[in-house]
């Protein structure tokens, strides 16, 4: 695959005719300079120096920042179709992950992939994403379970960014999931915690291939006491933290997660009133993800009304990943997140927007439209904001604007 963002054109001039989500009647015009947003208002108060700008042409488009999509799965070897039969004739995915298959059998995939191959099967899936509109994407390792190729799949991600000219927050999730090869030893989990704290975290933060550090905290993974230990050790190194937390059962990681100040706690299926108290204490985002609920067809709903009512954010997400959720559009989980959840339809759009760059750090340069930020942005052929939500199964976007680059879309040309 040939891919030449720096050839894209420019966004830079005065994108006019624009409609802002929920503020119908209202004309909206952008100017972008230098790939930064200069300014933002009605066309009418606009300062005279912009109008001689190049235009481009918004066509009564509605705009909204550019999409983040704040917790995914993207590189990884193979796929997992198997277990989705294995799911249909009855099994759970607690069993399918005890007789060898789930995260493991992707670690042994990825391990087996090159790193050539792994940026092009993600590339191809980040393209998807791409094309509705992400403009910020979080991308976890944590299906390599050993240094080299924990290493690999972070080297990608970073890869990803540079020949997409996408923002990739990179997290190491090296405590996924226990590698084969510590299976059955005495003292395999404590071993290899060990070693994501000791060796792995370290190295890989030294190579500067770590935004954040993430724990799959459940019973069939890691321990309360053994997701602490990788807090202290990412707390040591400066590293913001981030939990995957009470998605099959109440382990009480929110709350240890909000006392390490978490960006996010994810999934939250069985999260207490004590996870969310602390969690609003500590400001921590609440990341919900319809695909694997779905997928896993959970019952068990995240306590929406209660995260509300606390004024707890709430971020949506796709969680790509080959096995609880192999969805590659964001605007699906939108409309999950309405459907299945009852989010309203600003909170869902809020959840994919400004919500989900807090779950990722990066609420000062993305997630919102404002003055000063790189331009991210995108242009829909759609009247109503709640057409977000209530579409799916089609992409109605006209233009991407991303990192200041027309990167997609009608205003190409
Ligand atoms: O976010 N819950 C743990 N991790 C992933 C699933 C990973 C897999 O099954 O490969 C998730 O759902
Ligand atoms: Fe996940």
């Amino acid at each position: 695959m040939t891919i030449s963002f720096d050839s894209y054109p420019s966004a830079d001039g005065l994108w006019t005719d624009l409609r802002l989500p929920f503020q119908p009647g209202t004309s909206v015009a952008i100017v972008v300079e230098h790939g930064i947003v200069r300014w933002i208002g009605s066309p009418d108060s606009m300062p005279k120096d912009f109008s001689g700008l190049p235009t481009h042409e918004g066509g009564d488009a509605l705009v909204t920042p550019g999409l983040v999509d704040c917790h995914t799965h993207l590189v990884y070897g193979g796929q997992r179709a198997n277990e989705f039969a294995m799911r249909l004739a009855g099994a759970s995915y607690e069993e399918v992950a005890k007789a060898g298959g789930g995260i493991v059998a992707s670690v042994r995939a990825t391990r087996e992939a090159s790193e050539d191959e792994l940026f092009s099967s993600a590339s191809h899936r980040l393209q998807s994403l791409l094309s509705e509109g992400v403009c910020a994407i979080e991308i976890k390792s944590g299906y390599g379970l050993a240094l080299e190729h924990e290493r690999k799949q972070l080297r990608v991600a970073r890869r990803l960014a540079r020949a997409h000219g996408v923002t990739v927050r990179t997290t190491f999730l090296g405590a996924h999931a226990l590698p084969p090869e510590y299976a059955g030893r005495p003292h395999g989990s404590r071993d290899y915690i060990d070693l994501v704290c000791n060796e792995m975290l370290p190295a890989l933060a030294a190579e500067g291939l770590v935004d954040a550090v993430d724990v799959f905290c459940e019973r069939i993974a890691f321990s309360l006491a053994e997701t602490e230990q990788v807090f202290k050790a990412a707390q040591a190194l400066g590293l913001p933290i981030k939990l995957h937390a009470e998605q099959l059962s109440d382990m009480g990681g929110a709350a240890l997660a909000a006392r390490y100040d978490a960006l996010s706690c994810d999934h939250i299926e069985h999260l207490s009133q004590a996870g969310i108290d602390a969690m609003r204490e500590a400001g921590t985002v609440a990341v919900l993800l319809p695909g694997a609920f779905y997928t896993l067809r959970d019952t068990q709903l995240p306590p929406i009304a209660a995260l509300r009512a606390a004024g707890v954010p709430m971020a949506v997400s796709t969680d790509h990943n080959p096995g609880t959720s192999p969805v590659l559009s964001l605007l699906l989980m939108v409309n999950m997140a309405c459907t299945l959840f009852r989010l309203t339809v600003p909170e869902a759009i809020d959840g994919v927007t400004v919500h989900a760059a807090r779950a990722l750090g990066l609420q000062e340069t993305h997630g919102t439209l404002a003055v000063g930020r790189p331009a991210n942005f995108v242009l829909w052929d759609l009247q109503d904001a709640a057409e977000l939500a209530y579409w799916f199964g089609q992409r109605p976007v006209r233009t991407v604007v991303r990192q200041g680059k027309i990167a997609l879309g009608s205003n190409r040309t």
